[in-house]
């Protein structure tokens, strides 16, 4: 594909892997950026970031495995300046039918004096240096002047230059701290496209952090002043308040095109798919009036609307739920629904398993359909995630009896297969969930620390399924689980096993130096 945007034509260049997957917590295996991957080549993003090489092995198995994978979008990986990082980089991308190499360097003077220690002079040789190796594996690459919205004018043109001399065919300009203002970003690109003799010969890109809740406006202004690229993410997922959301772009973009004449190649109607998607694999919630994607951005509670949408939907409504992806809820089978009954709902639902596969979510079904008396296709989802989840592991669930109540000690008795062996541990604990997760760890001896204990219902009603999500710590590896159950307890101790397991499989993650691209 090139990459070099029709003048109306920007260009989606989607970080969720890189910067997102970046932000504390939000580590994901490589499995499962994978299928995040996979969503995103299929829902028309143009540029996938699919990590960075250098900061570990994991890293690196991911930008190689996503190259291979990748049908349509331009697989992207990044670099500092030196020539270990773009060499890693452009060895992850090989398999890649379409590759890039983003390499950044900090040009601003709080970032050049105190994070690279470097002059001015030194950055500048860099640039020059860095991009010129780039180029030797790719015609295709972007160059980032970290912290570029407080960098001095003539520095920053200076560079720009020299970047687009060198062979840098994408200039993007990161907000990296969240700093500026839409007019003030406008005027920004407006003057390197203005200054810079070459500027004509590059496109240029937007890379905004929300820690003004500016992002998505930022990158608008920047498209409006000409840039023709905006770096984004699913659910706006990136360090401190994450970046550009990619919905939000992507949406003002078609319900305005009446002020915003441009066009993009993501199909929107896989919006809601990607969030859920993202939030469960990171374990990041999405906020309720989160714009887009919340729980309630398309609900009308108050008698006023609702009696105005009834009338006419355009009353209330911008944008339809259909055109993002929001599905009715819909009435499964129940209790009585047969095994072809659900392998076609599975298929609605876009799952394909395999025989055993199948047999394992059938029979999870139906105890699950004895157990409540509604079971919606969120119920289905939950179920058959978590069992795909858990197929491989070395450690599986058997049974869990609890005591709880006000009247302590809280007790577990936690039955486990290992490696095949049955093994079982009664704990007490602070409450029924730790007394559950001190057997786990009396059978299964690890150091790790429970980061995160969270707990959503997956449907409405006292009998709905329990989605619990679980982040445990281990020298530097961090790893999430999930879990469901009508149960709340046998849904977080599957949580703690799948992310025990996940630890146990998962490759070091650790940089080789400070890294801090952000
Ligand atoms: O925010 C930032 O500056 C970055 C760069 C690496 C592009 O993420
Ligand atoms: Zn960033």
């Amino acid at each position: 594909m090139n990459t070099a945007p029709e003048n109306d034509r920007v260009v989606i260049f989607d970080t969720t892997l890189r910067d997102g997957e970046q932000s504390p917590g939000a580590s994901m295996t490589l499995e499962e950026k994978i299928q995040v991957a996979e969503l995103l080549d299929d829902m028309g993003v143009d540029i996938i970031e699919a990590g960075f090489p250098i900061a570990s092995n994991g890293d690196f198995e991911a930008v190689q495995e996503i190259s291979r994978r990748t049908k349509n979008a331009v697989v992207c990986g990044l670099a500092r300046a030196g020539a270990k990082d773009i060499d890693r980089a452009a060895e992850a991308l090989k398999p890649a039918k379409q590759s890039r190499i983003h390499s950044f360097i900090s040009t601003s003077p709080v970032h050049m004096k105190f994070k690279l220690q470097m002059e001015a002079d030194e950055v500048f040789d860099a640039v020059i240096s860095s991009v010129t190796r780039a180029r030797q594996y790719t015609d295709n690459v972007e160059w980032s002047p970290e912290d570029g919205t407080r960098t001095e004018h003539d520095f920053l043109c200076r560079c720009v230059e020299a970047a687009i001399k060198a062979g840098a065919t994408t200039i993007n300009i990161p907000d990296t701290v969240g700093y500026t203002v839409p007019d003030e970003y406008f005027e920004l690109i407006t003057m390197l496209r203005e200054r810079v003799p070459n500027s004509d010969q590059a496109v240029f890109s937007t890379h905004c952090h929300n820690d003004l809740g500016m992002a998505v406006a930022n990158s608008l202004a920047g498209v409006h002043a000409g840039a023709r690229q905006i770096e984004c993410t699913i659910n706006g997922l990136g360090e401190r308040a994450g970046n550009a959301a990619l919905e939000e772009v992507v949406m003002a973009l078609k319900t305005r095109s009446d002020i915003l004449p441009y066009q993009c190649g993501v199909d929107t109607t896989q919006i809601i798919k990607a969030s859920k998607m993202v939030s469960a694999v990171s374990a990041f919630p999405v906020q309720f009036n989160k714009a887009i994607v919340g729980k309630n951005a398309f609900a009308h509670e108050s008698g006023i609307h609702q009696d105005g949408m009834l009338k006419n939907a355009e009353t209330y409504e911008i944008m339809t739920p259909e055109s993002v992806g929001l599905k009715e809820t819909s009435l499964v089978m129940g209790k009585h629904s047969g095994r072809h009954a659900f392998k076609t709902k599975l298929g609605d639902l876009g799952y394909d398993l395999g025989d055993n596969a199948f047999q394992d979510a059938f029979r999870r079904f139906k105890d699950l359909a004895d157990k409540k008396k509604h079971v919606y296709d969120e119920d289905i989802v939950a179920l058959v995630d978590d069992e795909m989840g858990s197929a491989n592991d070395l450690i599986k669930f058997v049974s869990l009896r609890v005591v709880a109540g006000s009247e302590g000690p809280q007790e577990a008795k936690m039955v486990l297969d290992v490696a095949g062996e049955e093994k079982s541990f009664t704990a007490t604990g602070d409450g029924p969930v730790d007394a559950t997760f001190n057997a786990i760890k009396a059978i299964v001896e690890h150091n790790s620390t429970l980061q995160l204990y969270q707990v959503h219902a997956v449907t409405q009603g006292t009998d709905a399924q329990a989605d619990v999500s679980v982040r445990l710590e281990e020298n530097g590896k961090t790893v999430t689980g999930r879990g469901a159950d009508t149960d709340t307890l046998v849904a977080s101790a599957r949580a703690y096993l799948s992310a025990l397991n996940k630890l146990m499989t998962k490759r070091e993650k650790t940089a080789p130096e400070a890294l801090v691209a952000s």
